[in-house]
């Protein structure tokens, strides 16, 4: 909550521009840095403030754009994306007068937060001015729009890289496209923006040199260089990406989860993990996942849309779409494909696939199988090297294992088929009709000793 009203603040987020740097296909504010969208970033930083409207000015891909902002912001749309100024200009216009104030950023900078925005918006009020700006100095401009102060150090606008002359480019103060204007002025600042510029577009970046032409005062308002990153090629997008992890990472390991390498350690926006957990480095955690407290992760494990529970270990294994209560142990080399749900104390082990199975409290699988679509009852084990036959080339079925039954080396469980309660199965059988609780299933072949066949094998080799 803020101490002062926003009512009369509406908020201006940029984001129809096509990106064109990124060379992509999907629109850049769809573009995700640590498995979240650009936009998203923005909108989680806006709404602290509670401002009385956010608008999200959307053109190039305006459809999925719109989509992804959902109950967020209002869309407004700007057809042709002629410039920063023109994608104000058109949100203005559908602004209620009741707005006095308005905040602009840019759909592309996932990177700053919530207490910069909101010193903006009070150094605007404070001075009172026109507009503030926010600007930062940072080791490499290039690309930016650079901030011209006078011998004052007073703002007196802004340059665009591309019309920059050599001396101005040497300026490291650049714009963040972040400001908090007063609206009346913004709206008359607005009105003699030109498209006479290299890049041929209404520059939102005018309207701050027409305000101070007009003998309007400017505040500047500085940042940490790291909030003001724009998105606009890929090797920002992963600038980016490597910026948000360290803040993602940083927040984890002080709210008590371990992490021996944080900077070879990748987790998504959003996902949880509990205290005293361990994450050793090459660890991917993605989607909505959670992890629970204690565990250890990794090396090398990737866990997308997964819960696990207290006390699990995973370590070389890659998990998407399971569930694992408590003390589960996984891999190492397990693959556990969607639908999988292991109960507490259970194991999945060395070189196992499962698919759509269940495995029930303390059962393992320790060695060298495929389970899929199968349901395993409590304290059973499967044998090394054993699988469910489930796919008959034309449709899956099902497999039942009771409660501490014993899967010999080597079964091939041809699905459908159940297997009881207190069940064995020989090693290398090949099980295709139910075996009854208690009972022992076992498909084999005579084994057949001949004497002294080395021999024979090599008199024979002889001649
Ligand atoms: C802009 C600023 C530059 C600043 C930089 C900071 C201008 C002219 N330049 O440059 O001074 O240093 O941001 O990151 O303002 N957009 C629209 N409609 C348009 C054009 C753009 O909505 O017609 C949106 C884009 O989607 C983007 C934002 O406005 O989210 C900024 O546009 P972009 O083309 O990225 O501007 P920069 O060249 O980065
Ligand atoms: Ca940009």
């Amino acid at each position: 909550m803020m101490e002062t009203d926003n009512k009369g603040l509406a908020v201006v987020v940029l984001a129809a521009g096509k990106g064109k740097r990124m060379r992509s296909e999907l629109p850049k504010a769809l573009h995700r840095v640590c498995g979240r969208p650009l936009i998203q970033y923005v909108l989680d930083q806006v709404s602290p403030l509670e401002p009385g409207e956010v608008v999200a000015v959307v053109g190039h891909g305006a459809e999925a754009v719109t989509e992804e902002i959902a109950a967020r912001a209002r869309p407004v749309l700007q057809a042709e994306q002629l410039g920063t100024g023109h994608a104000v200009l058109t949100a203005l216009d559908s602004l209620e007068r009741r707005f006095g104030e308005v905040l602009v950023l840019p759909g592309d900078s996932p990177l700053l937060t919530a207490d910069t925005l909101a010193s903006l918006v009070e150094a605007r009020r404070t001075a009172p001015s026109a507009a503030s700006m926010l600007t930062a100095r940072l080791d490499d401009p290039t690309g930016y729009g650079r901030v011209l102060r006078d011998e004052v150090g007073a703002v007196r606008g802004i340059v665009e890289e591309s019309d920059a002359s050599g001396d101005e480019r040497t300026i490291n103060e650049v714009n963040a496209c972040t400001y908090c204007f007063d609206r009346a002025a913004l709206e008359t600042a607005l009105g003699s923006c030109a498209r006479d510029n290299a890049q041929g577009e209404y520059y939102l970046t005018d309207a701050v040199a027409n305000m101070v032409t007009a003998g309007l005062f400017v505040v500047p308002c500085t940042c940490a260089p790291g909030e003001v990153l724009g998105v606009n090629d890929r090797e920002q997008l992963a600038a980016a990406e490597a910026m948000m992890r360290r803040r993602i990472n940083r927040a984890l390991m002080a709210s008590g989860v371990g992490m021996t390498d944080p900077d070879r350690t990748y987790i998504d926006y959003g996902v949880e993990v509990g205290g005293d957990t361990v994450i050793m480095p090459l660890v991917f955690l993605t989607g909505k996942t959670r992890v629970g407290r204690e565990c250890r992760l990794g090396p090398m494990t990737s866990i997308n849309d997964s819960t696990l529970g207290d006390g699990c270990t995973a370590e070389l294994s890659w998990l998407d779409g399971c569930t694992a209560a408590e003390d589960v142990t996984i891999g190492p080399y397990a693959r556990l494909r969607p639908g999988c749900q292991l109960a507490a104390g259970s194991k999945v082990g060395t070189f196992v696939e499962m698919k759509n199975a269940s495995l029930g409290r303390g059962s393992k699988v320790p060695h060298l199988s495929y389970v899929g679509d199968a349901r395993i009852g409590e304290d059973t084990n499967v044998g090394a090297g054993s699988i469910t036959c489930n796919y008959d080339g034309e449709a899956k079925h099902e497999t039942v294992i009771g409660d501490r039954a014993f899967i010999g080396s080597d079964t091939m469980l041809v699905a459908p088929v159940e297997i009881g309660d207190d069940a064995t199965t020989g090693a290398g059988s090949a099980i295709y009709r139910d075996v009854p609780g208690g009972s022992l299933g076992i498909e084999r072949c005579e084994q057949k000793n001949v004497k002294g066949w080395r021999e024979k094998r090599r008199r024979k080799d002889r001649g």
